[in-house]
């Protein structure tokens, strides 16, 4: 038998969360967001059932682009922070990826190659946020830089929202403003919607969205969880329990006896721990299911091992089904425990934790 703690992935219920997307934004196409290992469900497995389906896939670097390519990923790619140096949008060019133009330094990079192919260019805007992107006071002026270059195959024309999981944050309005106020007179297609955006704002939809998180059936309005949005959660991290303890009234358990038993206690021994990617500063208490039934961590999270508080449930053995977060109990839920974001708790998983795909 092997080490009993996987991910399984539902890829069918990615393809429904991307018709969720289809049917809120009807008449917007799509950058299907499989960045950072599709949010650790695996970008090969993941972009094999999007293409075809998503008007791009949306990545963070041409490494992560080349790899899609290496494995038989023929669909359009956008690399979303566009390319690092002059090779890379050589590169970029002769594989037919769209990227982004978000700064000065990419600009004069791209527009003093001779490019093998146009290239679509993604100009991104700095609407507020803060992070890349041209400031609303230069961004007609670099537009009209791309357009005179006779290098773009087109040019759309992008920008990010900082706080759109906030529903009631003016700043939400303002970056529209900005946003909409800036591209007065200036011809391309439009960008602005993440998940959240296309969840509560249809206002923001435009020519295209870029959903990510909400692909993966997850929800990430506050406190929301996935069925109010009719979204389908796609990732499940399963494991078993592996041994019993019973643990008398006063005792600690684990690493530091950072849980001390107030009454005589029965502890499960979990094999998942933050070598799989388990947050390590998951509080005392951090929400797991066992065959089911709600119960808690209890100490430390270790490397390869968790303890579960199994007092009130007899019938915990070696064997018992645990989940960690999944189709029953929401990542934001265990995210929280630990001062995290669901987007962090998928992303860090590690290579260990074997994925199993089932449709
Ligand atoms: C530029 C850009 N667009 C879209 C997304 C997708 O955001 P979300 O996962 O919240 O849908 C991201 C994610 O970080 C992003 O950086």
């Amino acid at each position: 038998m092997t080490r009993p703690s996987y991910l399984e992935i539902d890829l069918s219920a990615i393809q429904s969360n991307l018709s969720l997307v289809s049917s809120l934004a009807p008449n917007s196409k799509t950058v299907a967001c499989v960045k950072a290992d599709a949010y650790g469900h695996g970008a090969v497995a993941v972009a094999e059932v999007l293409q075809g389906k998503a008007d791009l896939l949306g990545l963070a670097s041409l490494e992560e682009a080349q790899q899609l390519k290496a494995a038989g990923i023929e669909a359009p790619m956008l690399l979303l922070e566009g390319c690092f140096d002059k090779s890379e949008w050589l590169e970029a060019s002769q594989n037919n990826h769209s990227a982004v133009v978000h700064c000065q330094g990419q600009l004069e990079a791209l527009l003093s190659l001779d490019l093998p192919n146009p290239i679509s260019v993604w100009l991104k805007m700095d609407s507020g946020m803060h992070r890349l992107g041209f400031d609303p006071s230069q961004y007609a002026d670099a537009h009209r830089q791309l357009q005179q270059s006779g290098k773009c195959k087109s040019i759309q024309l992008m920008s990010h929202f900082a706080c759109s999981e906030e529903l009631d944050n003016p700043f939400n309005d303002q970056q529209i403003q900005v946003f909409t106020d800036t591209l007065r007179g200036i011809e391309g297609q439009r960008s602005i919607a993440n998940s959240a955006a296309i969840l509560t704002r249809p206002d923001t939809h435009l020519d295209w969205v870029r959903p990510g998180y909400m692909l993966y059936g997850n929800s990430p309005m506050p406190g929301e969880v996935a069925e109010s949005r009719k979204l389908h959660t796609a990732m499940s991290f399963y494991s078993e329990i592996i041994s019993i303890r019973h643990i008398a009234a006063g005792e600690g358990v684990g690493y530091n006896h950072a849980w001390r038993a107030e009454h005589d206690s029965t502890i499960a021994v979990v094999a998942a721990g933050y070598g799989d990617g388990y947050p390590r500063n998951a509080k005392n208490g951090s929400p797991v299911l066992v065959d089911g039934q709600p119960a808690g961590t209890a100490g430390h999270i270790a490397m390869d091992m968790m303890l579960v508080n199994v007092t009130r449930m007899p019938n915990a053995q070696p064997g018992s089904k645990v989940e960690l977060w999944g189709k029953e109990l929401p990542v934001s839920r265990v995210a929280k425990h630990s001062g995290m974001s669901g987007y962090e708790l998928l992303t860090r998983l590690t290579s260990r934790l074997p994925r199993r795909y089932i449709t």
